[in-house]
């Protein structure tokens, strides 16, 4: 069984042998989709991270992908100062890019590039990635490749535009002390079963939204502050006619230990905490994923992405009014 097919009662323990990493840097424990460490093969590397610097490394993959992400990122750097482009608009939606850097893993000096941690700050970082778009393949896919990403997550792929290769979610304990935690997390083949009610039912898991009356007001707070990201995304691709995204993802993140009722009075309380109470600091939805991102053909909308993200937004809507 893959490492992150499990349901963890704690966190997960280290992988038997542990990357050799310059010193700072540590693998990404929240890391819950794409390419990965393998104990067997000293070549595969998963993103790390920089704690100290509330960054994670992604490491540039394969020739072309890796140089079509670095490009993307630095157009937007290059996109002017003033934000009022549409590219220049793009990076509120994506982590902050710092640069590529040159760093020896398992013995061999790879390329990453250096963004911002979406977990940073949050104790208990529930993560999940949401590939969108029906089409996941780009203009260049051979036939094969075409036929291969068609056959897979078939059904939420098809009806929602969206699927689901990886999440992790803190979850209370049942029957136990309020306070203790269990961690869930699921790789591609749970996605890959899915069926529509099935993504739903995950959904409502991954955002505690199962009828649990204590957390109830957190819950509302994290499903509004969530669509309210979702539709600043999609205002921007409403806007846009300069790129189509392909196999990119959306990486949703909270942090568990804020959907605490304790928290919310403290803040009330003590004014000064009103402030960090805030759920933009606790929850945060952004694009990642830009390995195939191309410029719009006939500058038309980028409708497959906006299919799955219309989807999305339903989705965590109805979870809201149920
Ligand atoms: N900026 C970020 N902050 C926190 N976690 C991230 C960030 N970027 C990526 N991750 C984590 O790493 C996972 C994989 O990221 P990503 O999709 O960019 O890589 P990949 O699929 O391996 O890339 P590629 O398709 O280009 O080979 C995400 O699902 C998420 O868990
Ligand atoms: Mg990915």
């Amino acid at each position: 069984m893959a490492k992150n097919e499990q349901d963890v009662e704690q966190e997960l323990p280290p992988p038997r042998n542990q990357p050799a990493m310059p010193e700072g840097f540590r693998q990404l424990k929240t890391q819950v989709a794409g390419h990965t460490f393998e104990d067997s093969n000293t070549e595969a590397v998963g993103l790390l991270q920089d704690p100290t610097a509330g960054c994670v490394l992604k490491p540039m993959g394969k020739p072309e992908c890796g140089e079509r992400e670095l490009r993307f990122y630095e157009s937007l750097a290059a996109a002017g100062a003033s934000g009022d482009n549409d590219l220049a608009l793009l990076r509120g939606h994506v982590p902050r890019f710092y640069g590529p850097l040159k760093l020896v893993v398992n013995q061999r000096e790879r390329t990453f590039l250096r963004l911002e941690d979406l977990t940073r700050g949050m104790s208990q970082p529930c993560v999940m990635d949401v590939k969108m778009g029906k089409r996941t393949w780009d203009p260049e896919s051979s036939r094969n490749k075409r036929k291969l990403e068609e056959a897979k997550y078939v059904m939420c792929k098809q009806k929602l535009g969206l699927c689901l290769p990886g999440f992790q979610v803190y979850l209370p304990k049942e029957n136990e002390h309020p306070k203790e935690t269990k961690i869930l997390r699921h790789g591609k083949d749970y996605g890959k079963s899915l069926s529509v009610e099935g993504f739903k039912q995950t959904m409502v898991l991954f955002f505690n939204a199962s009828d649990s009356k204590t957390k109830r007001a957190r819950t509302e707070l994290l499903l509004k502050e969530v669509l309210r990201q979702l539709q600043e995304i999609l205002s921007w691709f409403n806007s846009q006619r300069l790129l189509h995204f392909y196999a990119s993802s959306l990486l949703i993140c909270y942090d568990y230990s804020r959907m605490d009722q304790s928290s919310k009075c403290q803040s009330l309380l003590n004014g000064h905490h009103i402030k960090e109470d805030h759920p933009t600091n606790w929850v945060r939805v952004k694009m990642i994923d830009f390995a195939h991102v191309y410029p719009a053909e006939e500058a038309l909308p980028d409708e497959n992405y906006m299919f799955g993200l219309k989807s999305l937004i339903d989705v965590v809507q109805s979870i809201l009014h149920r």
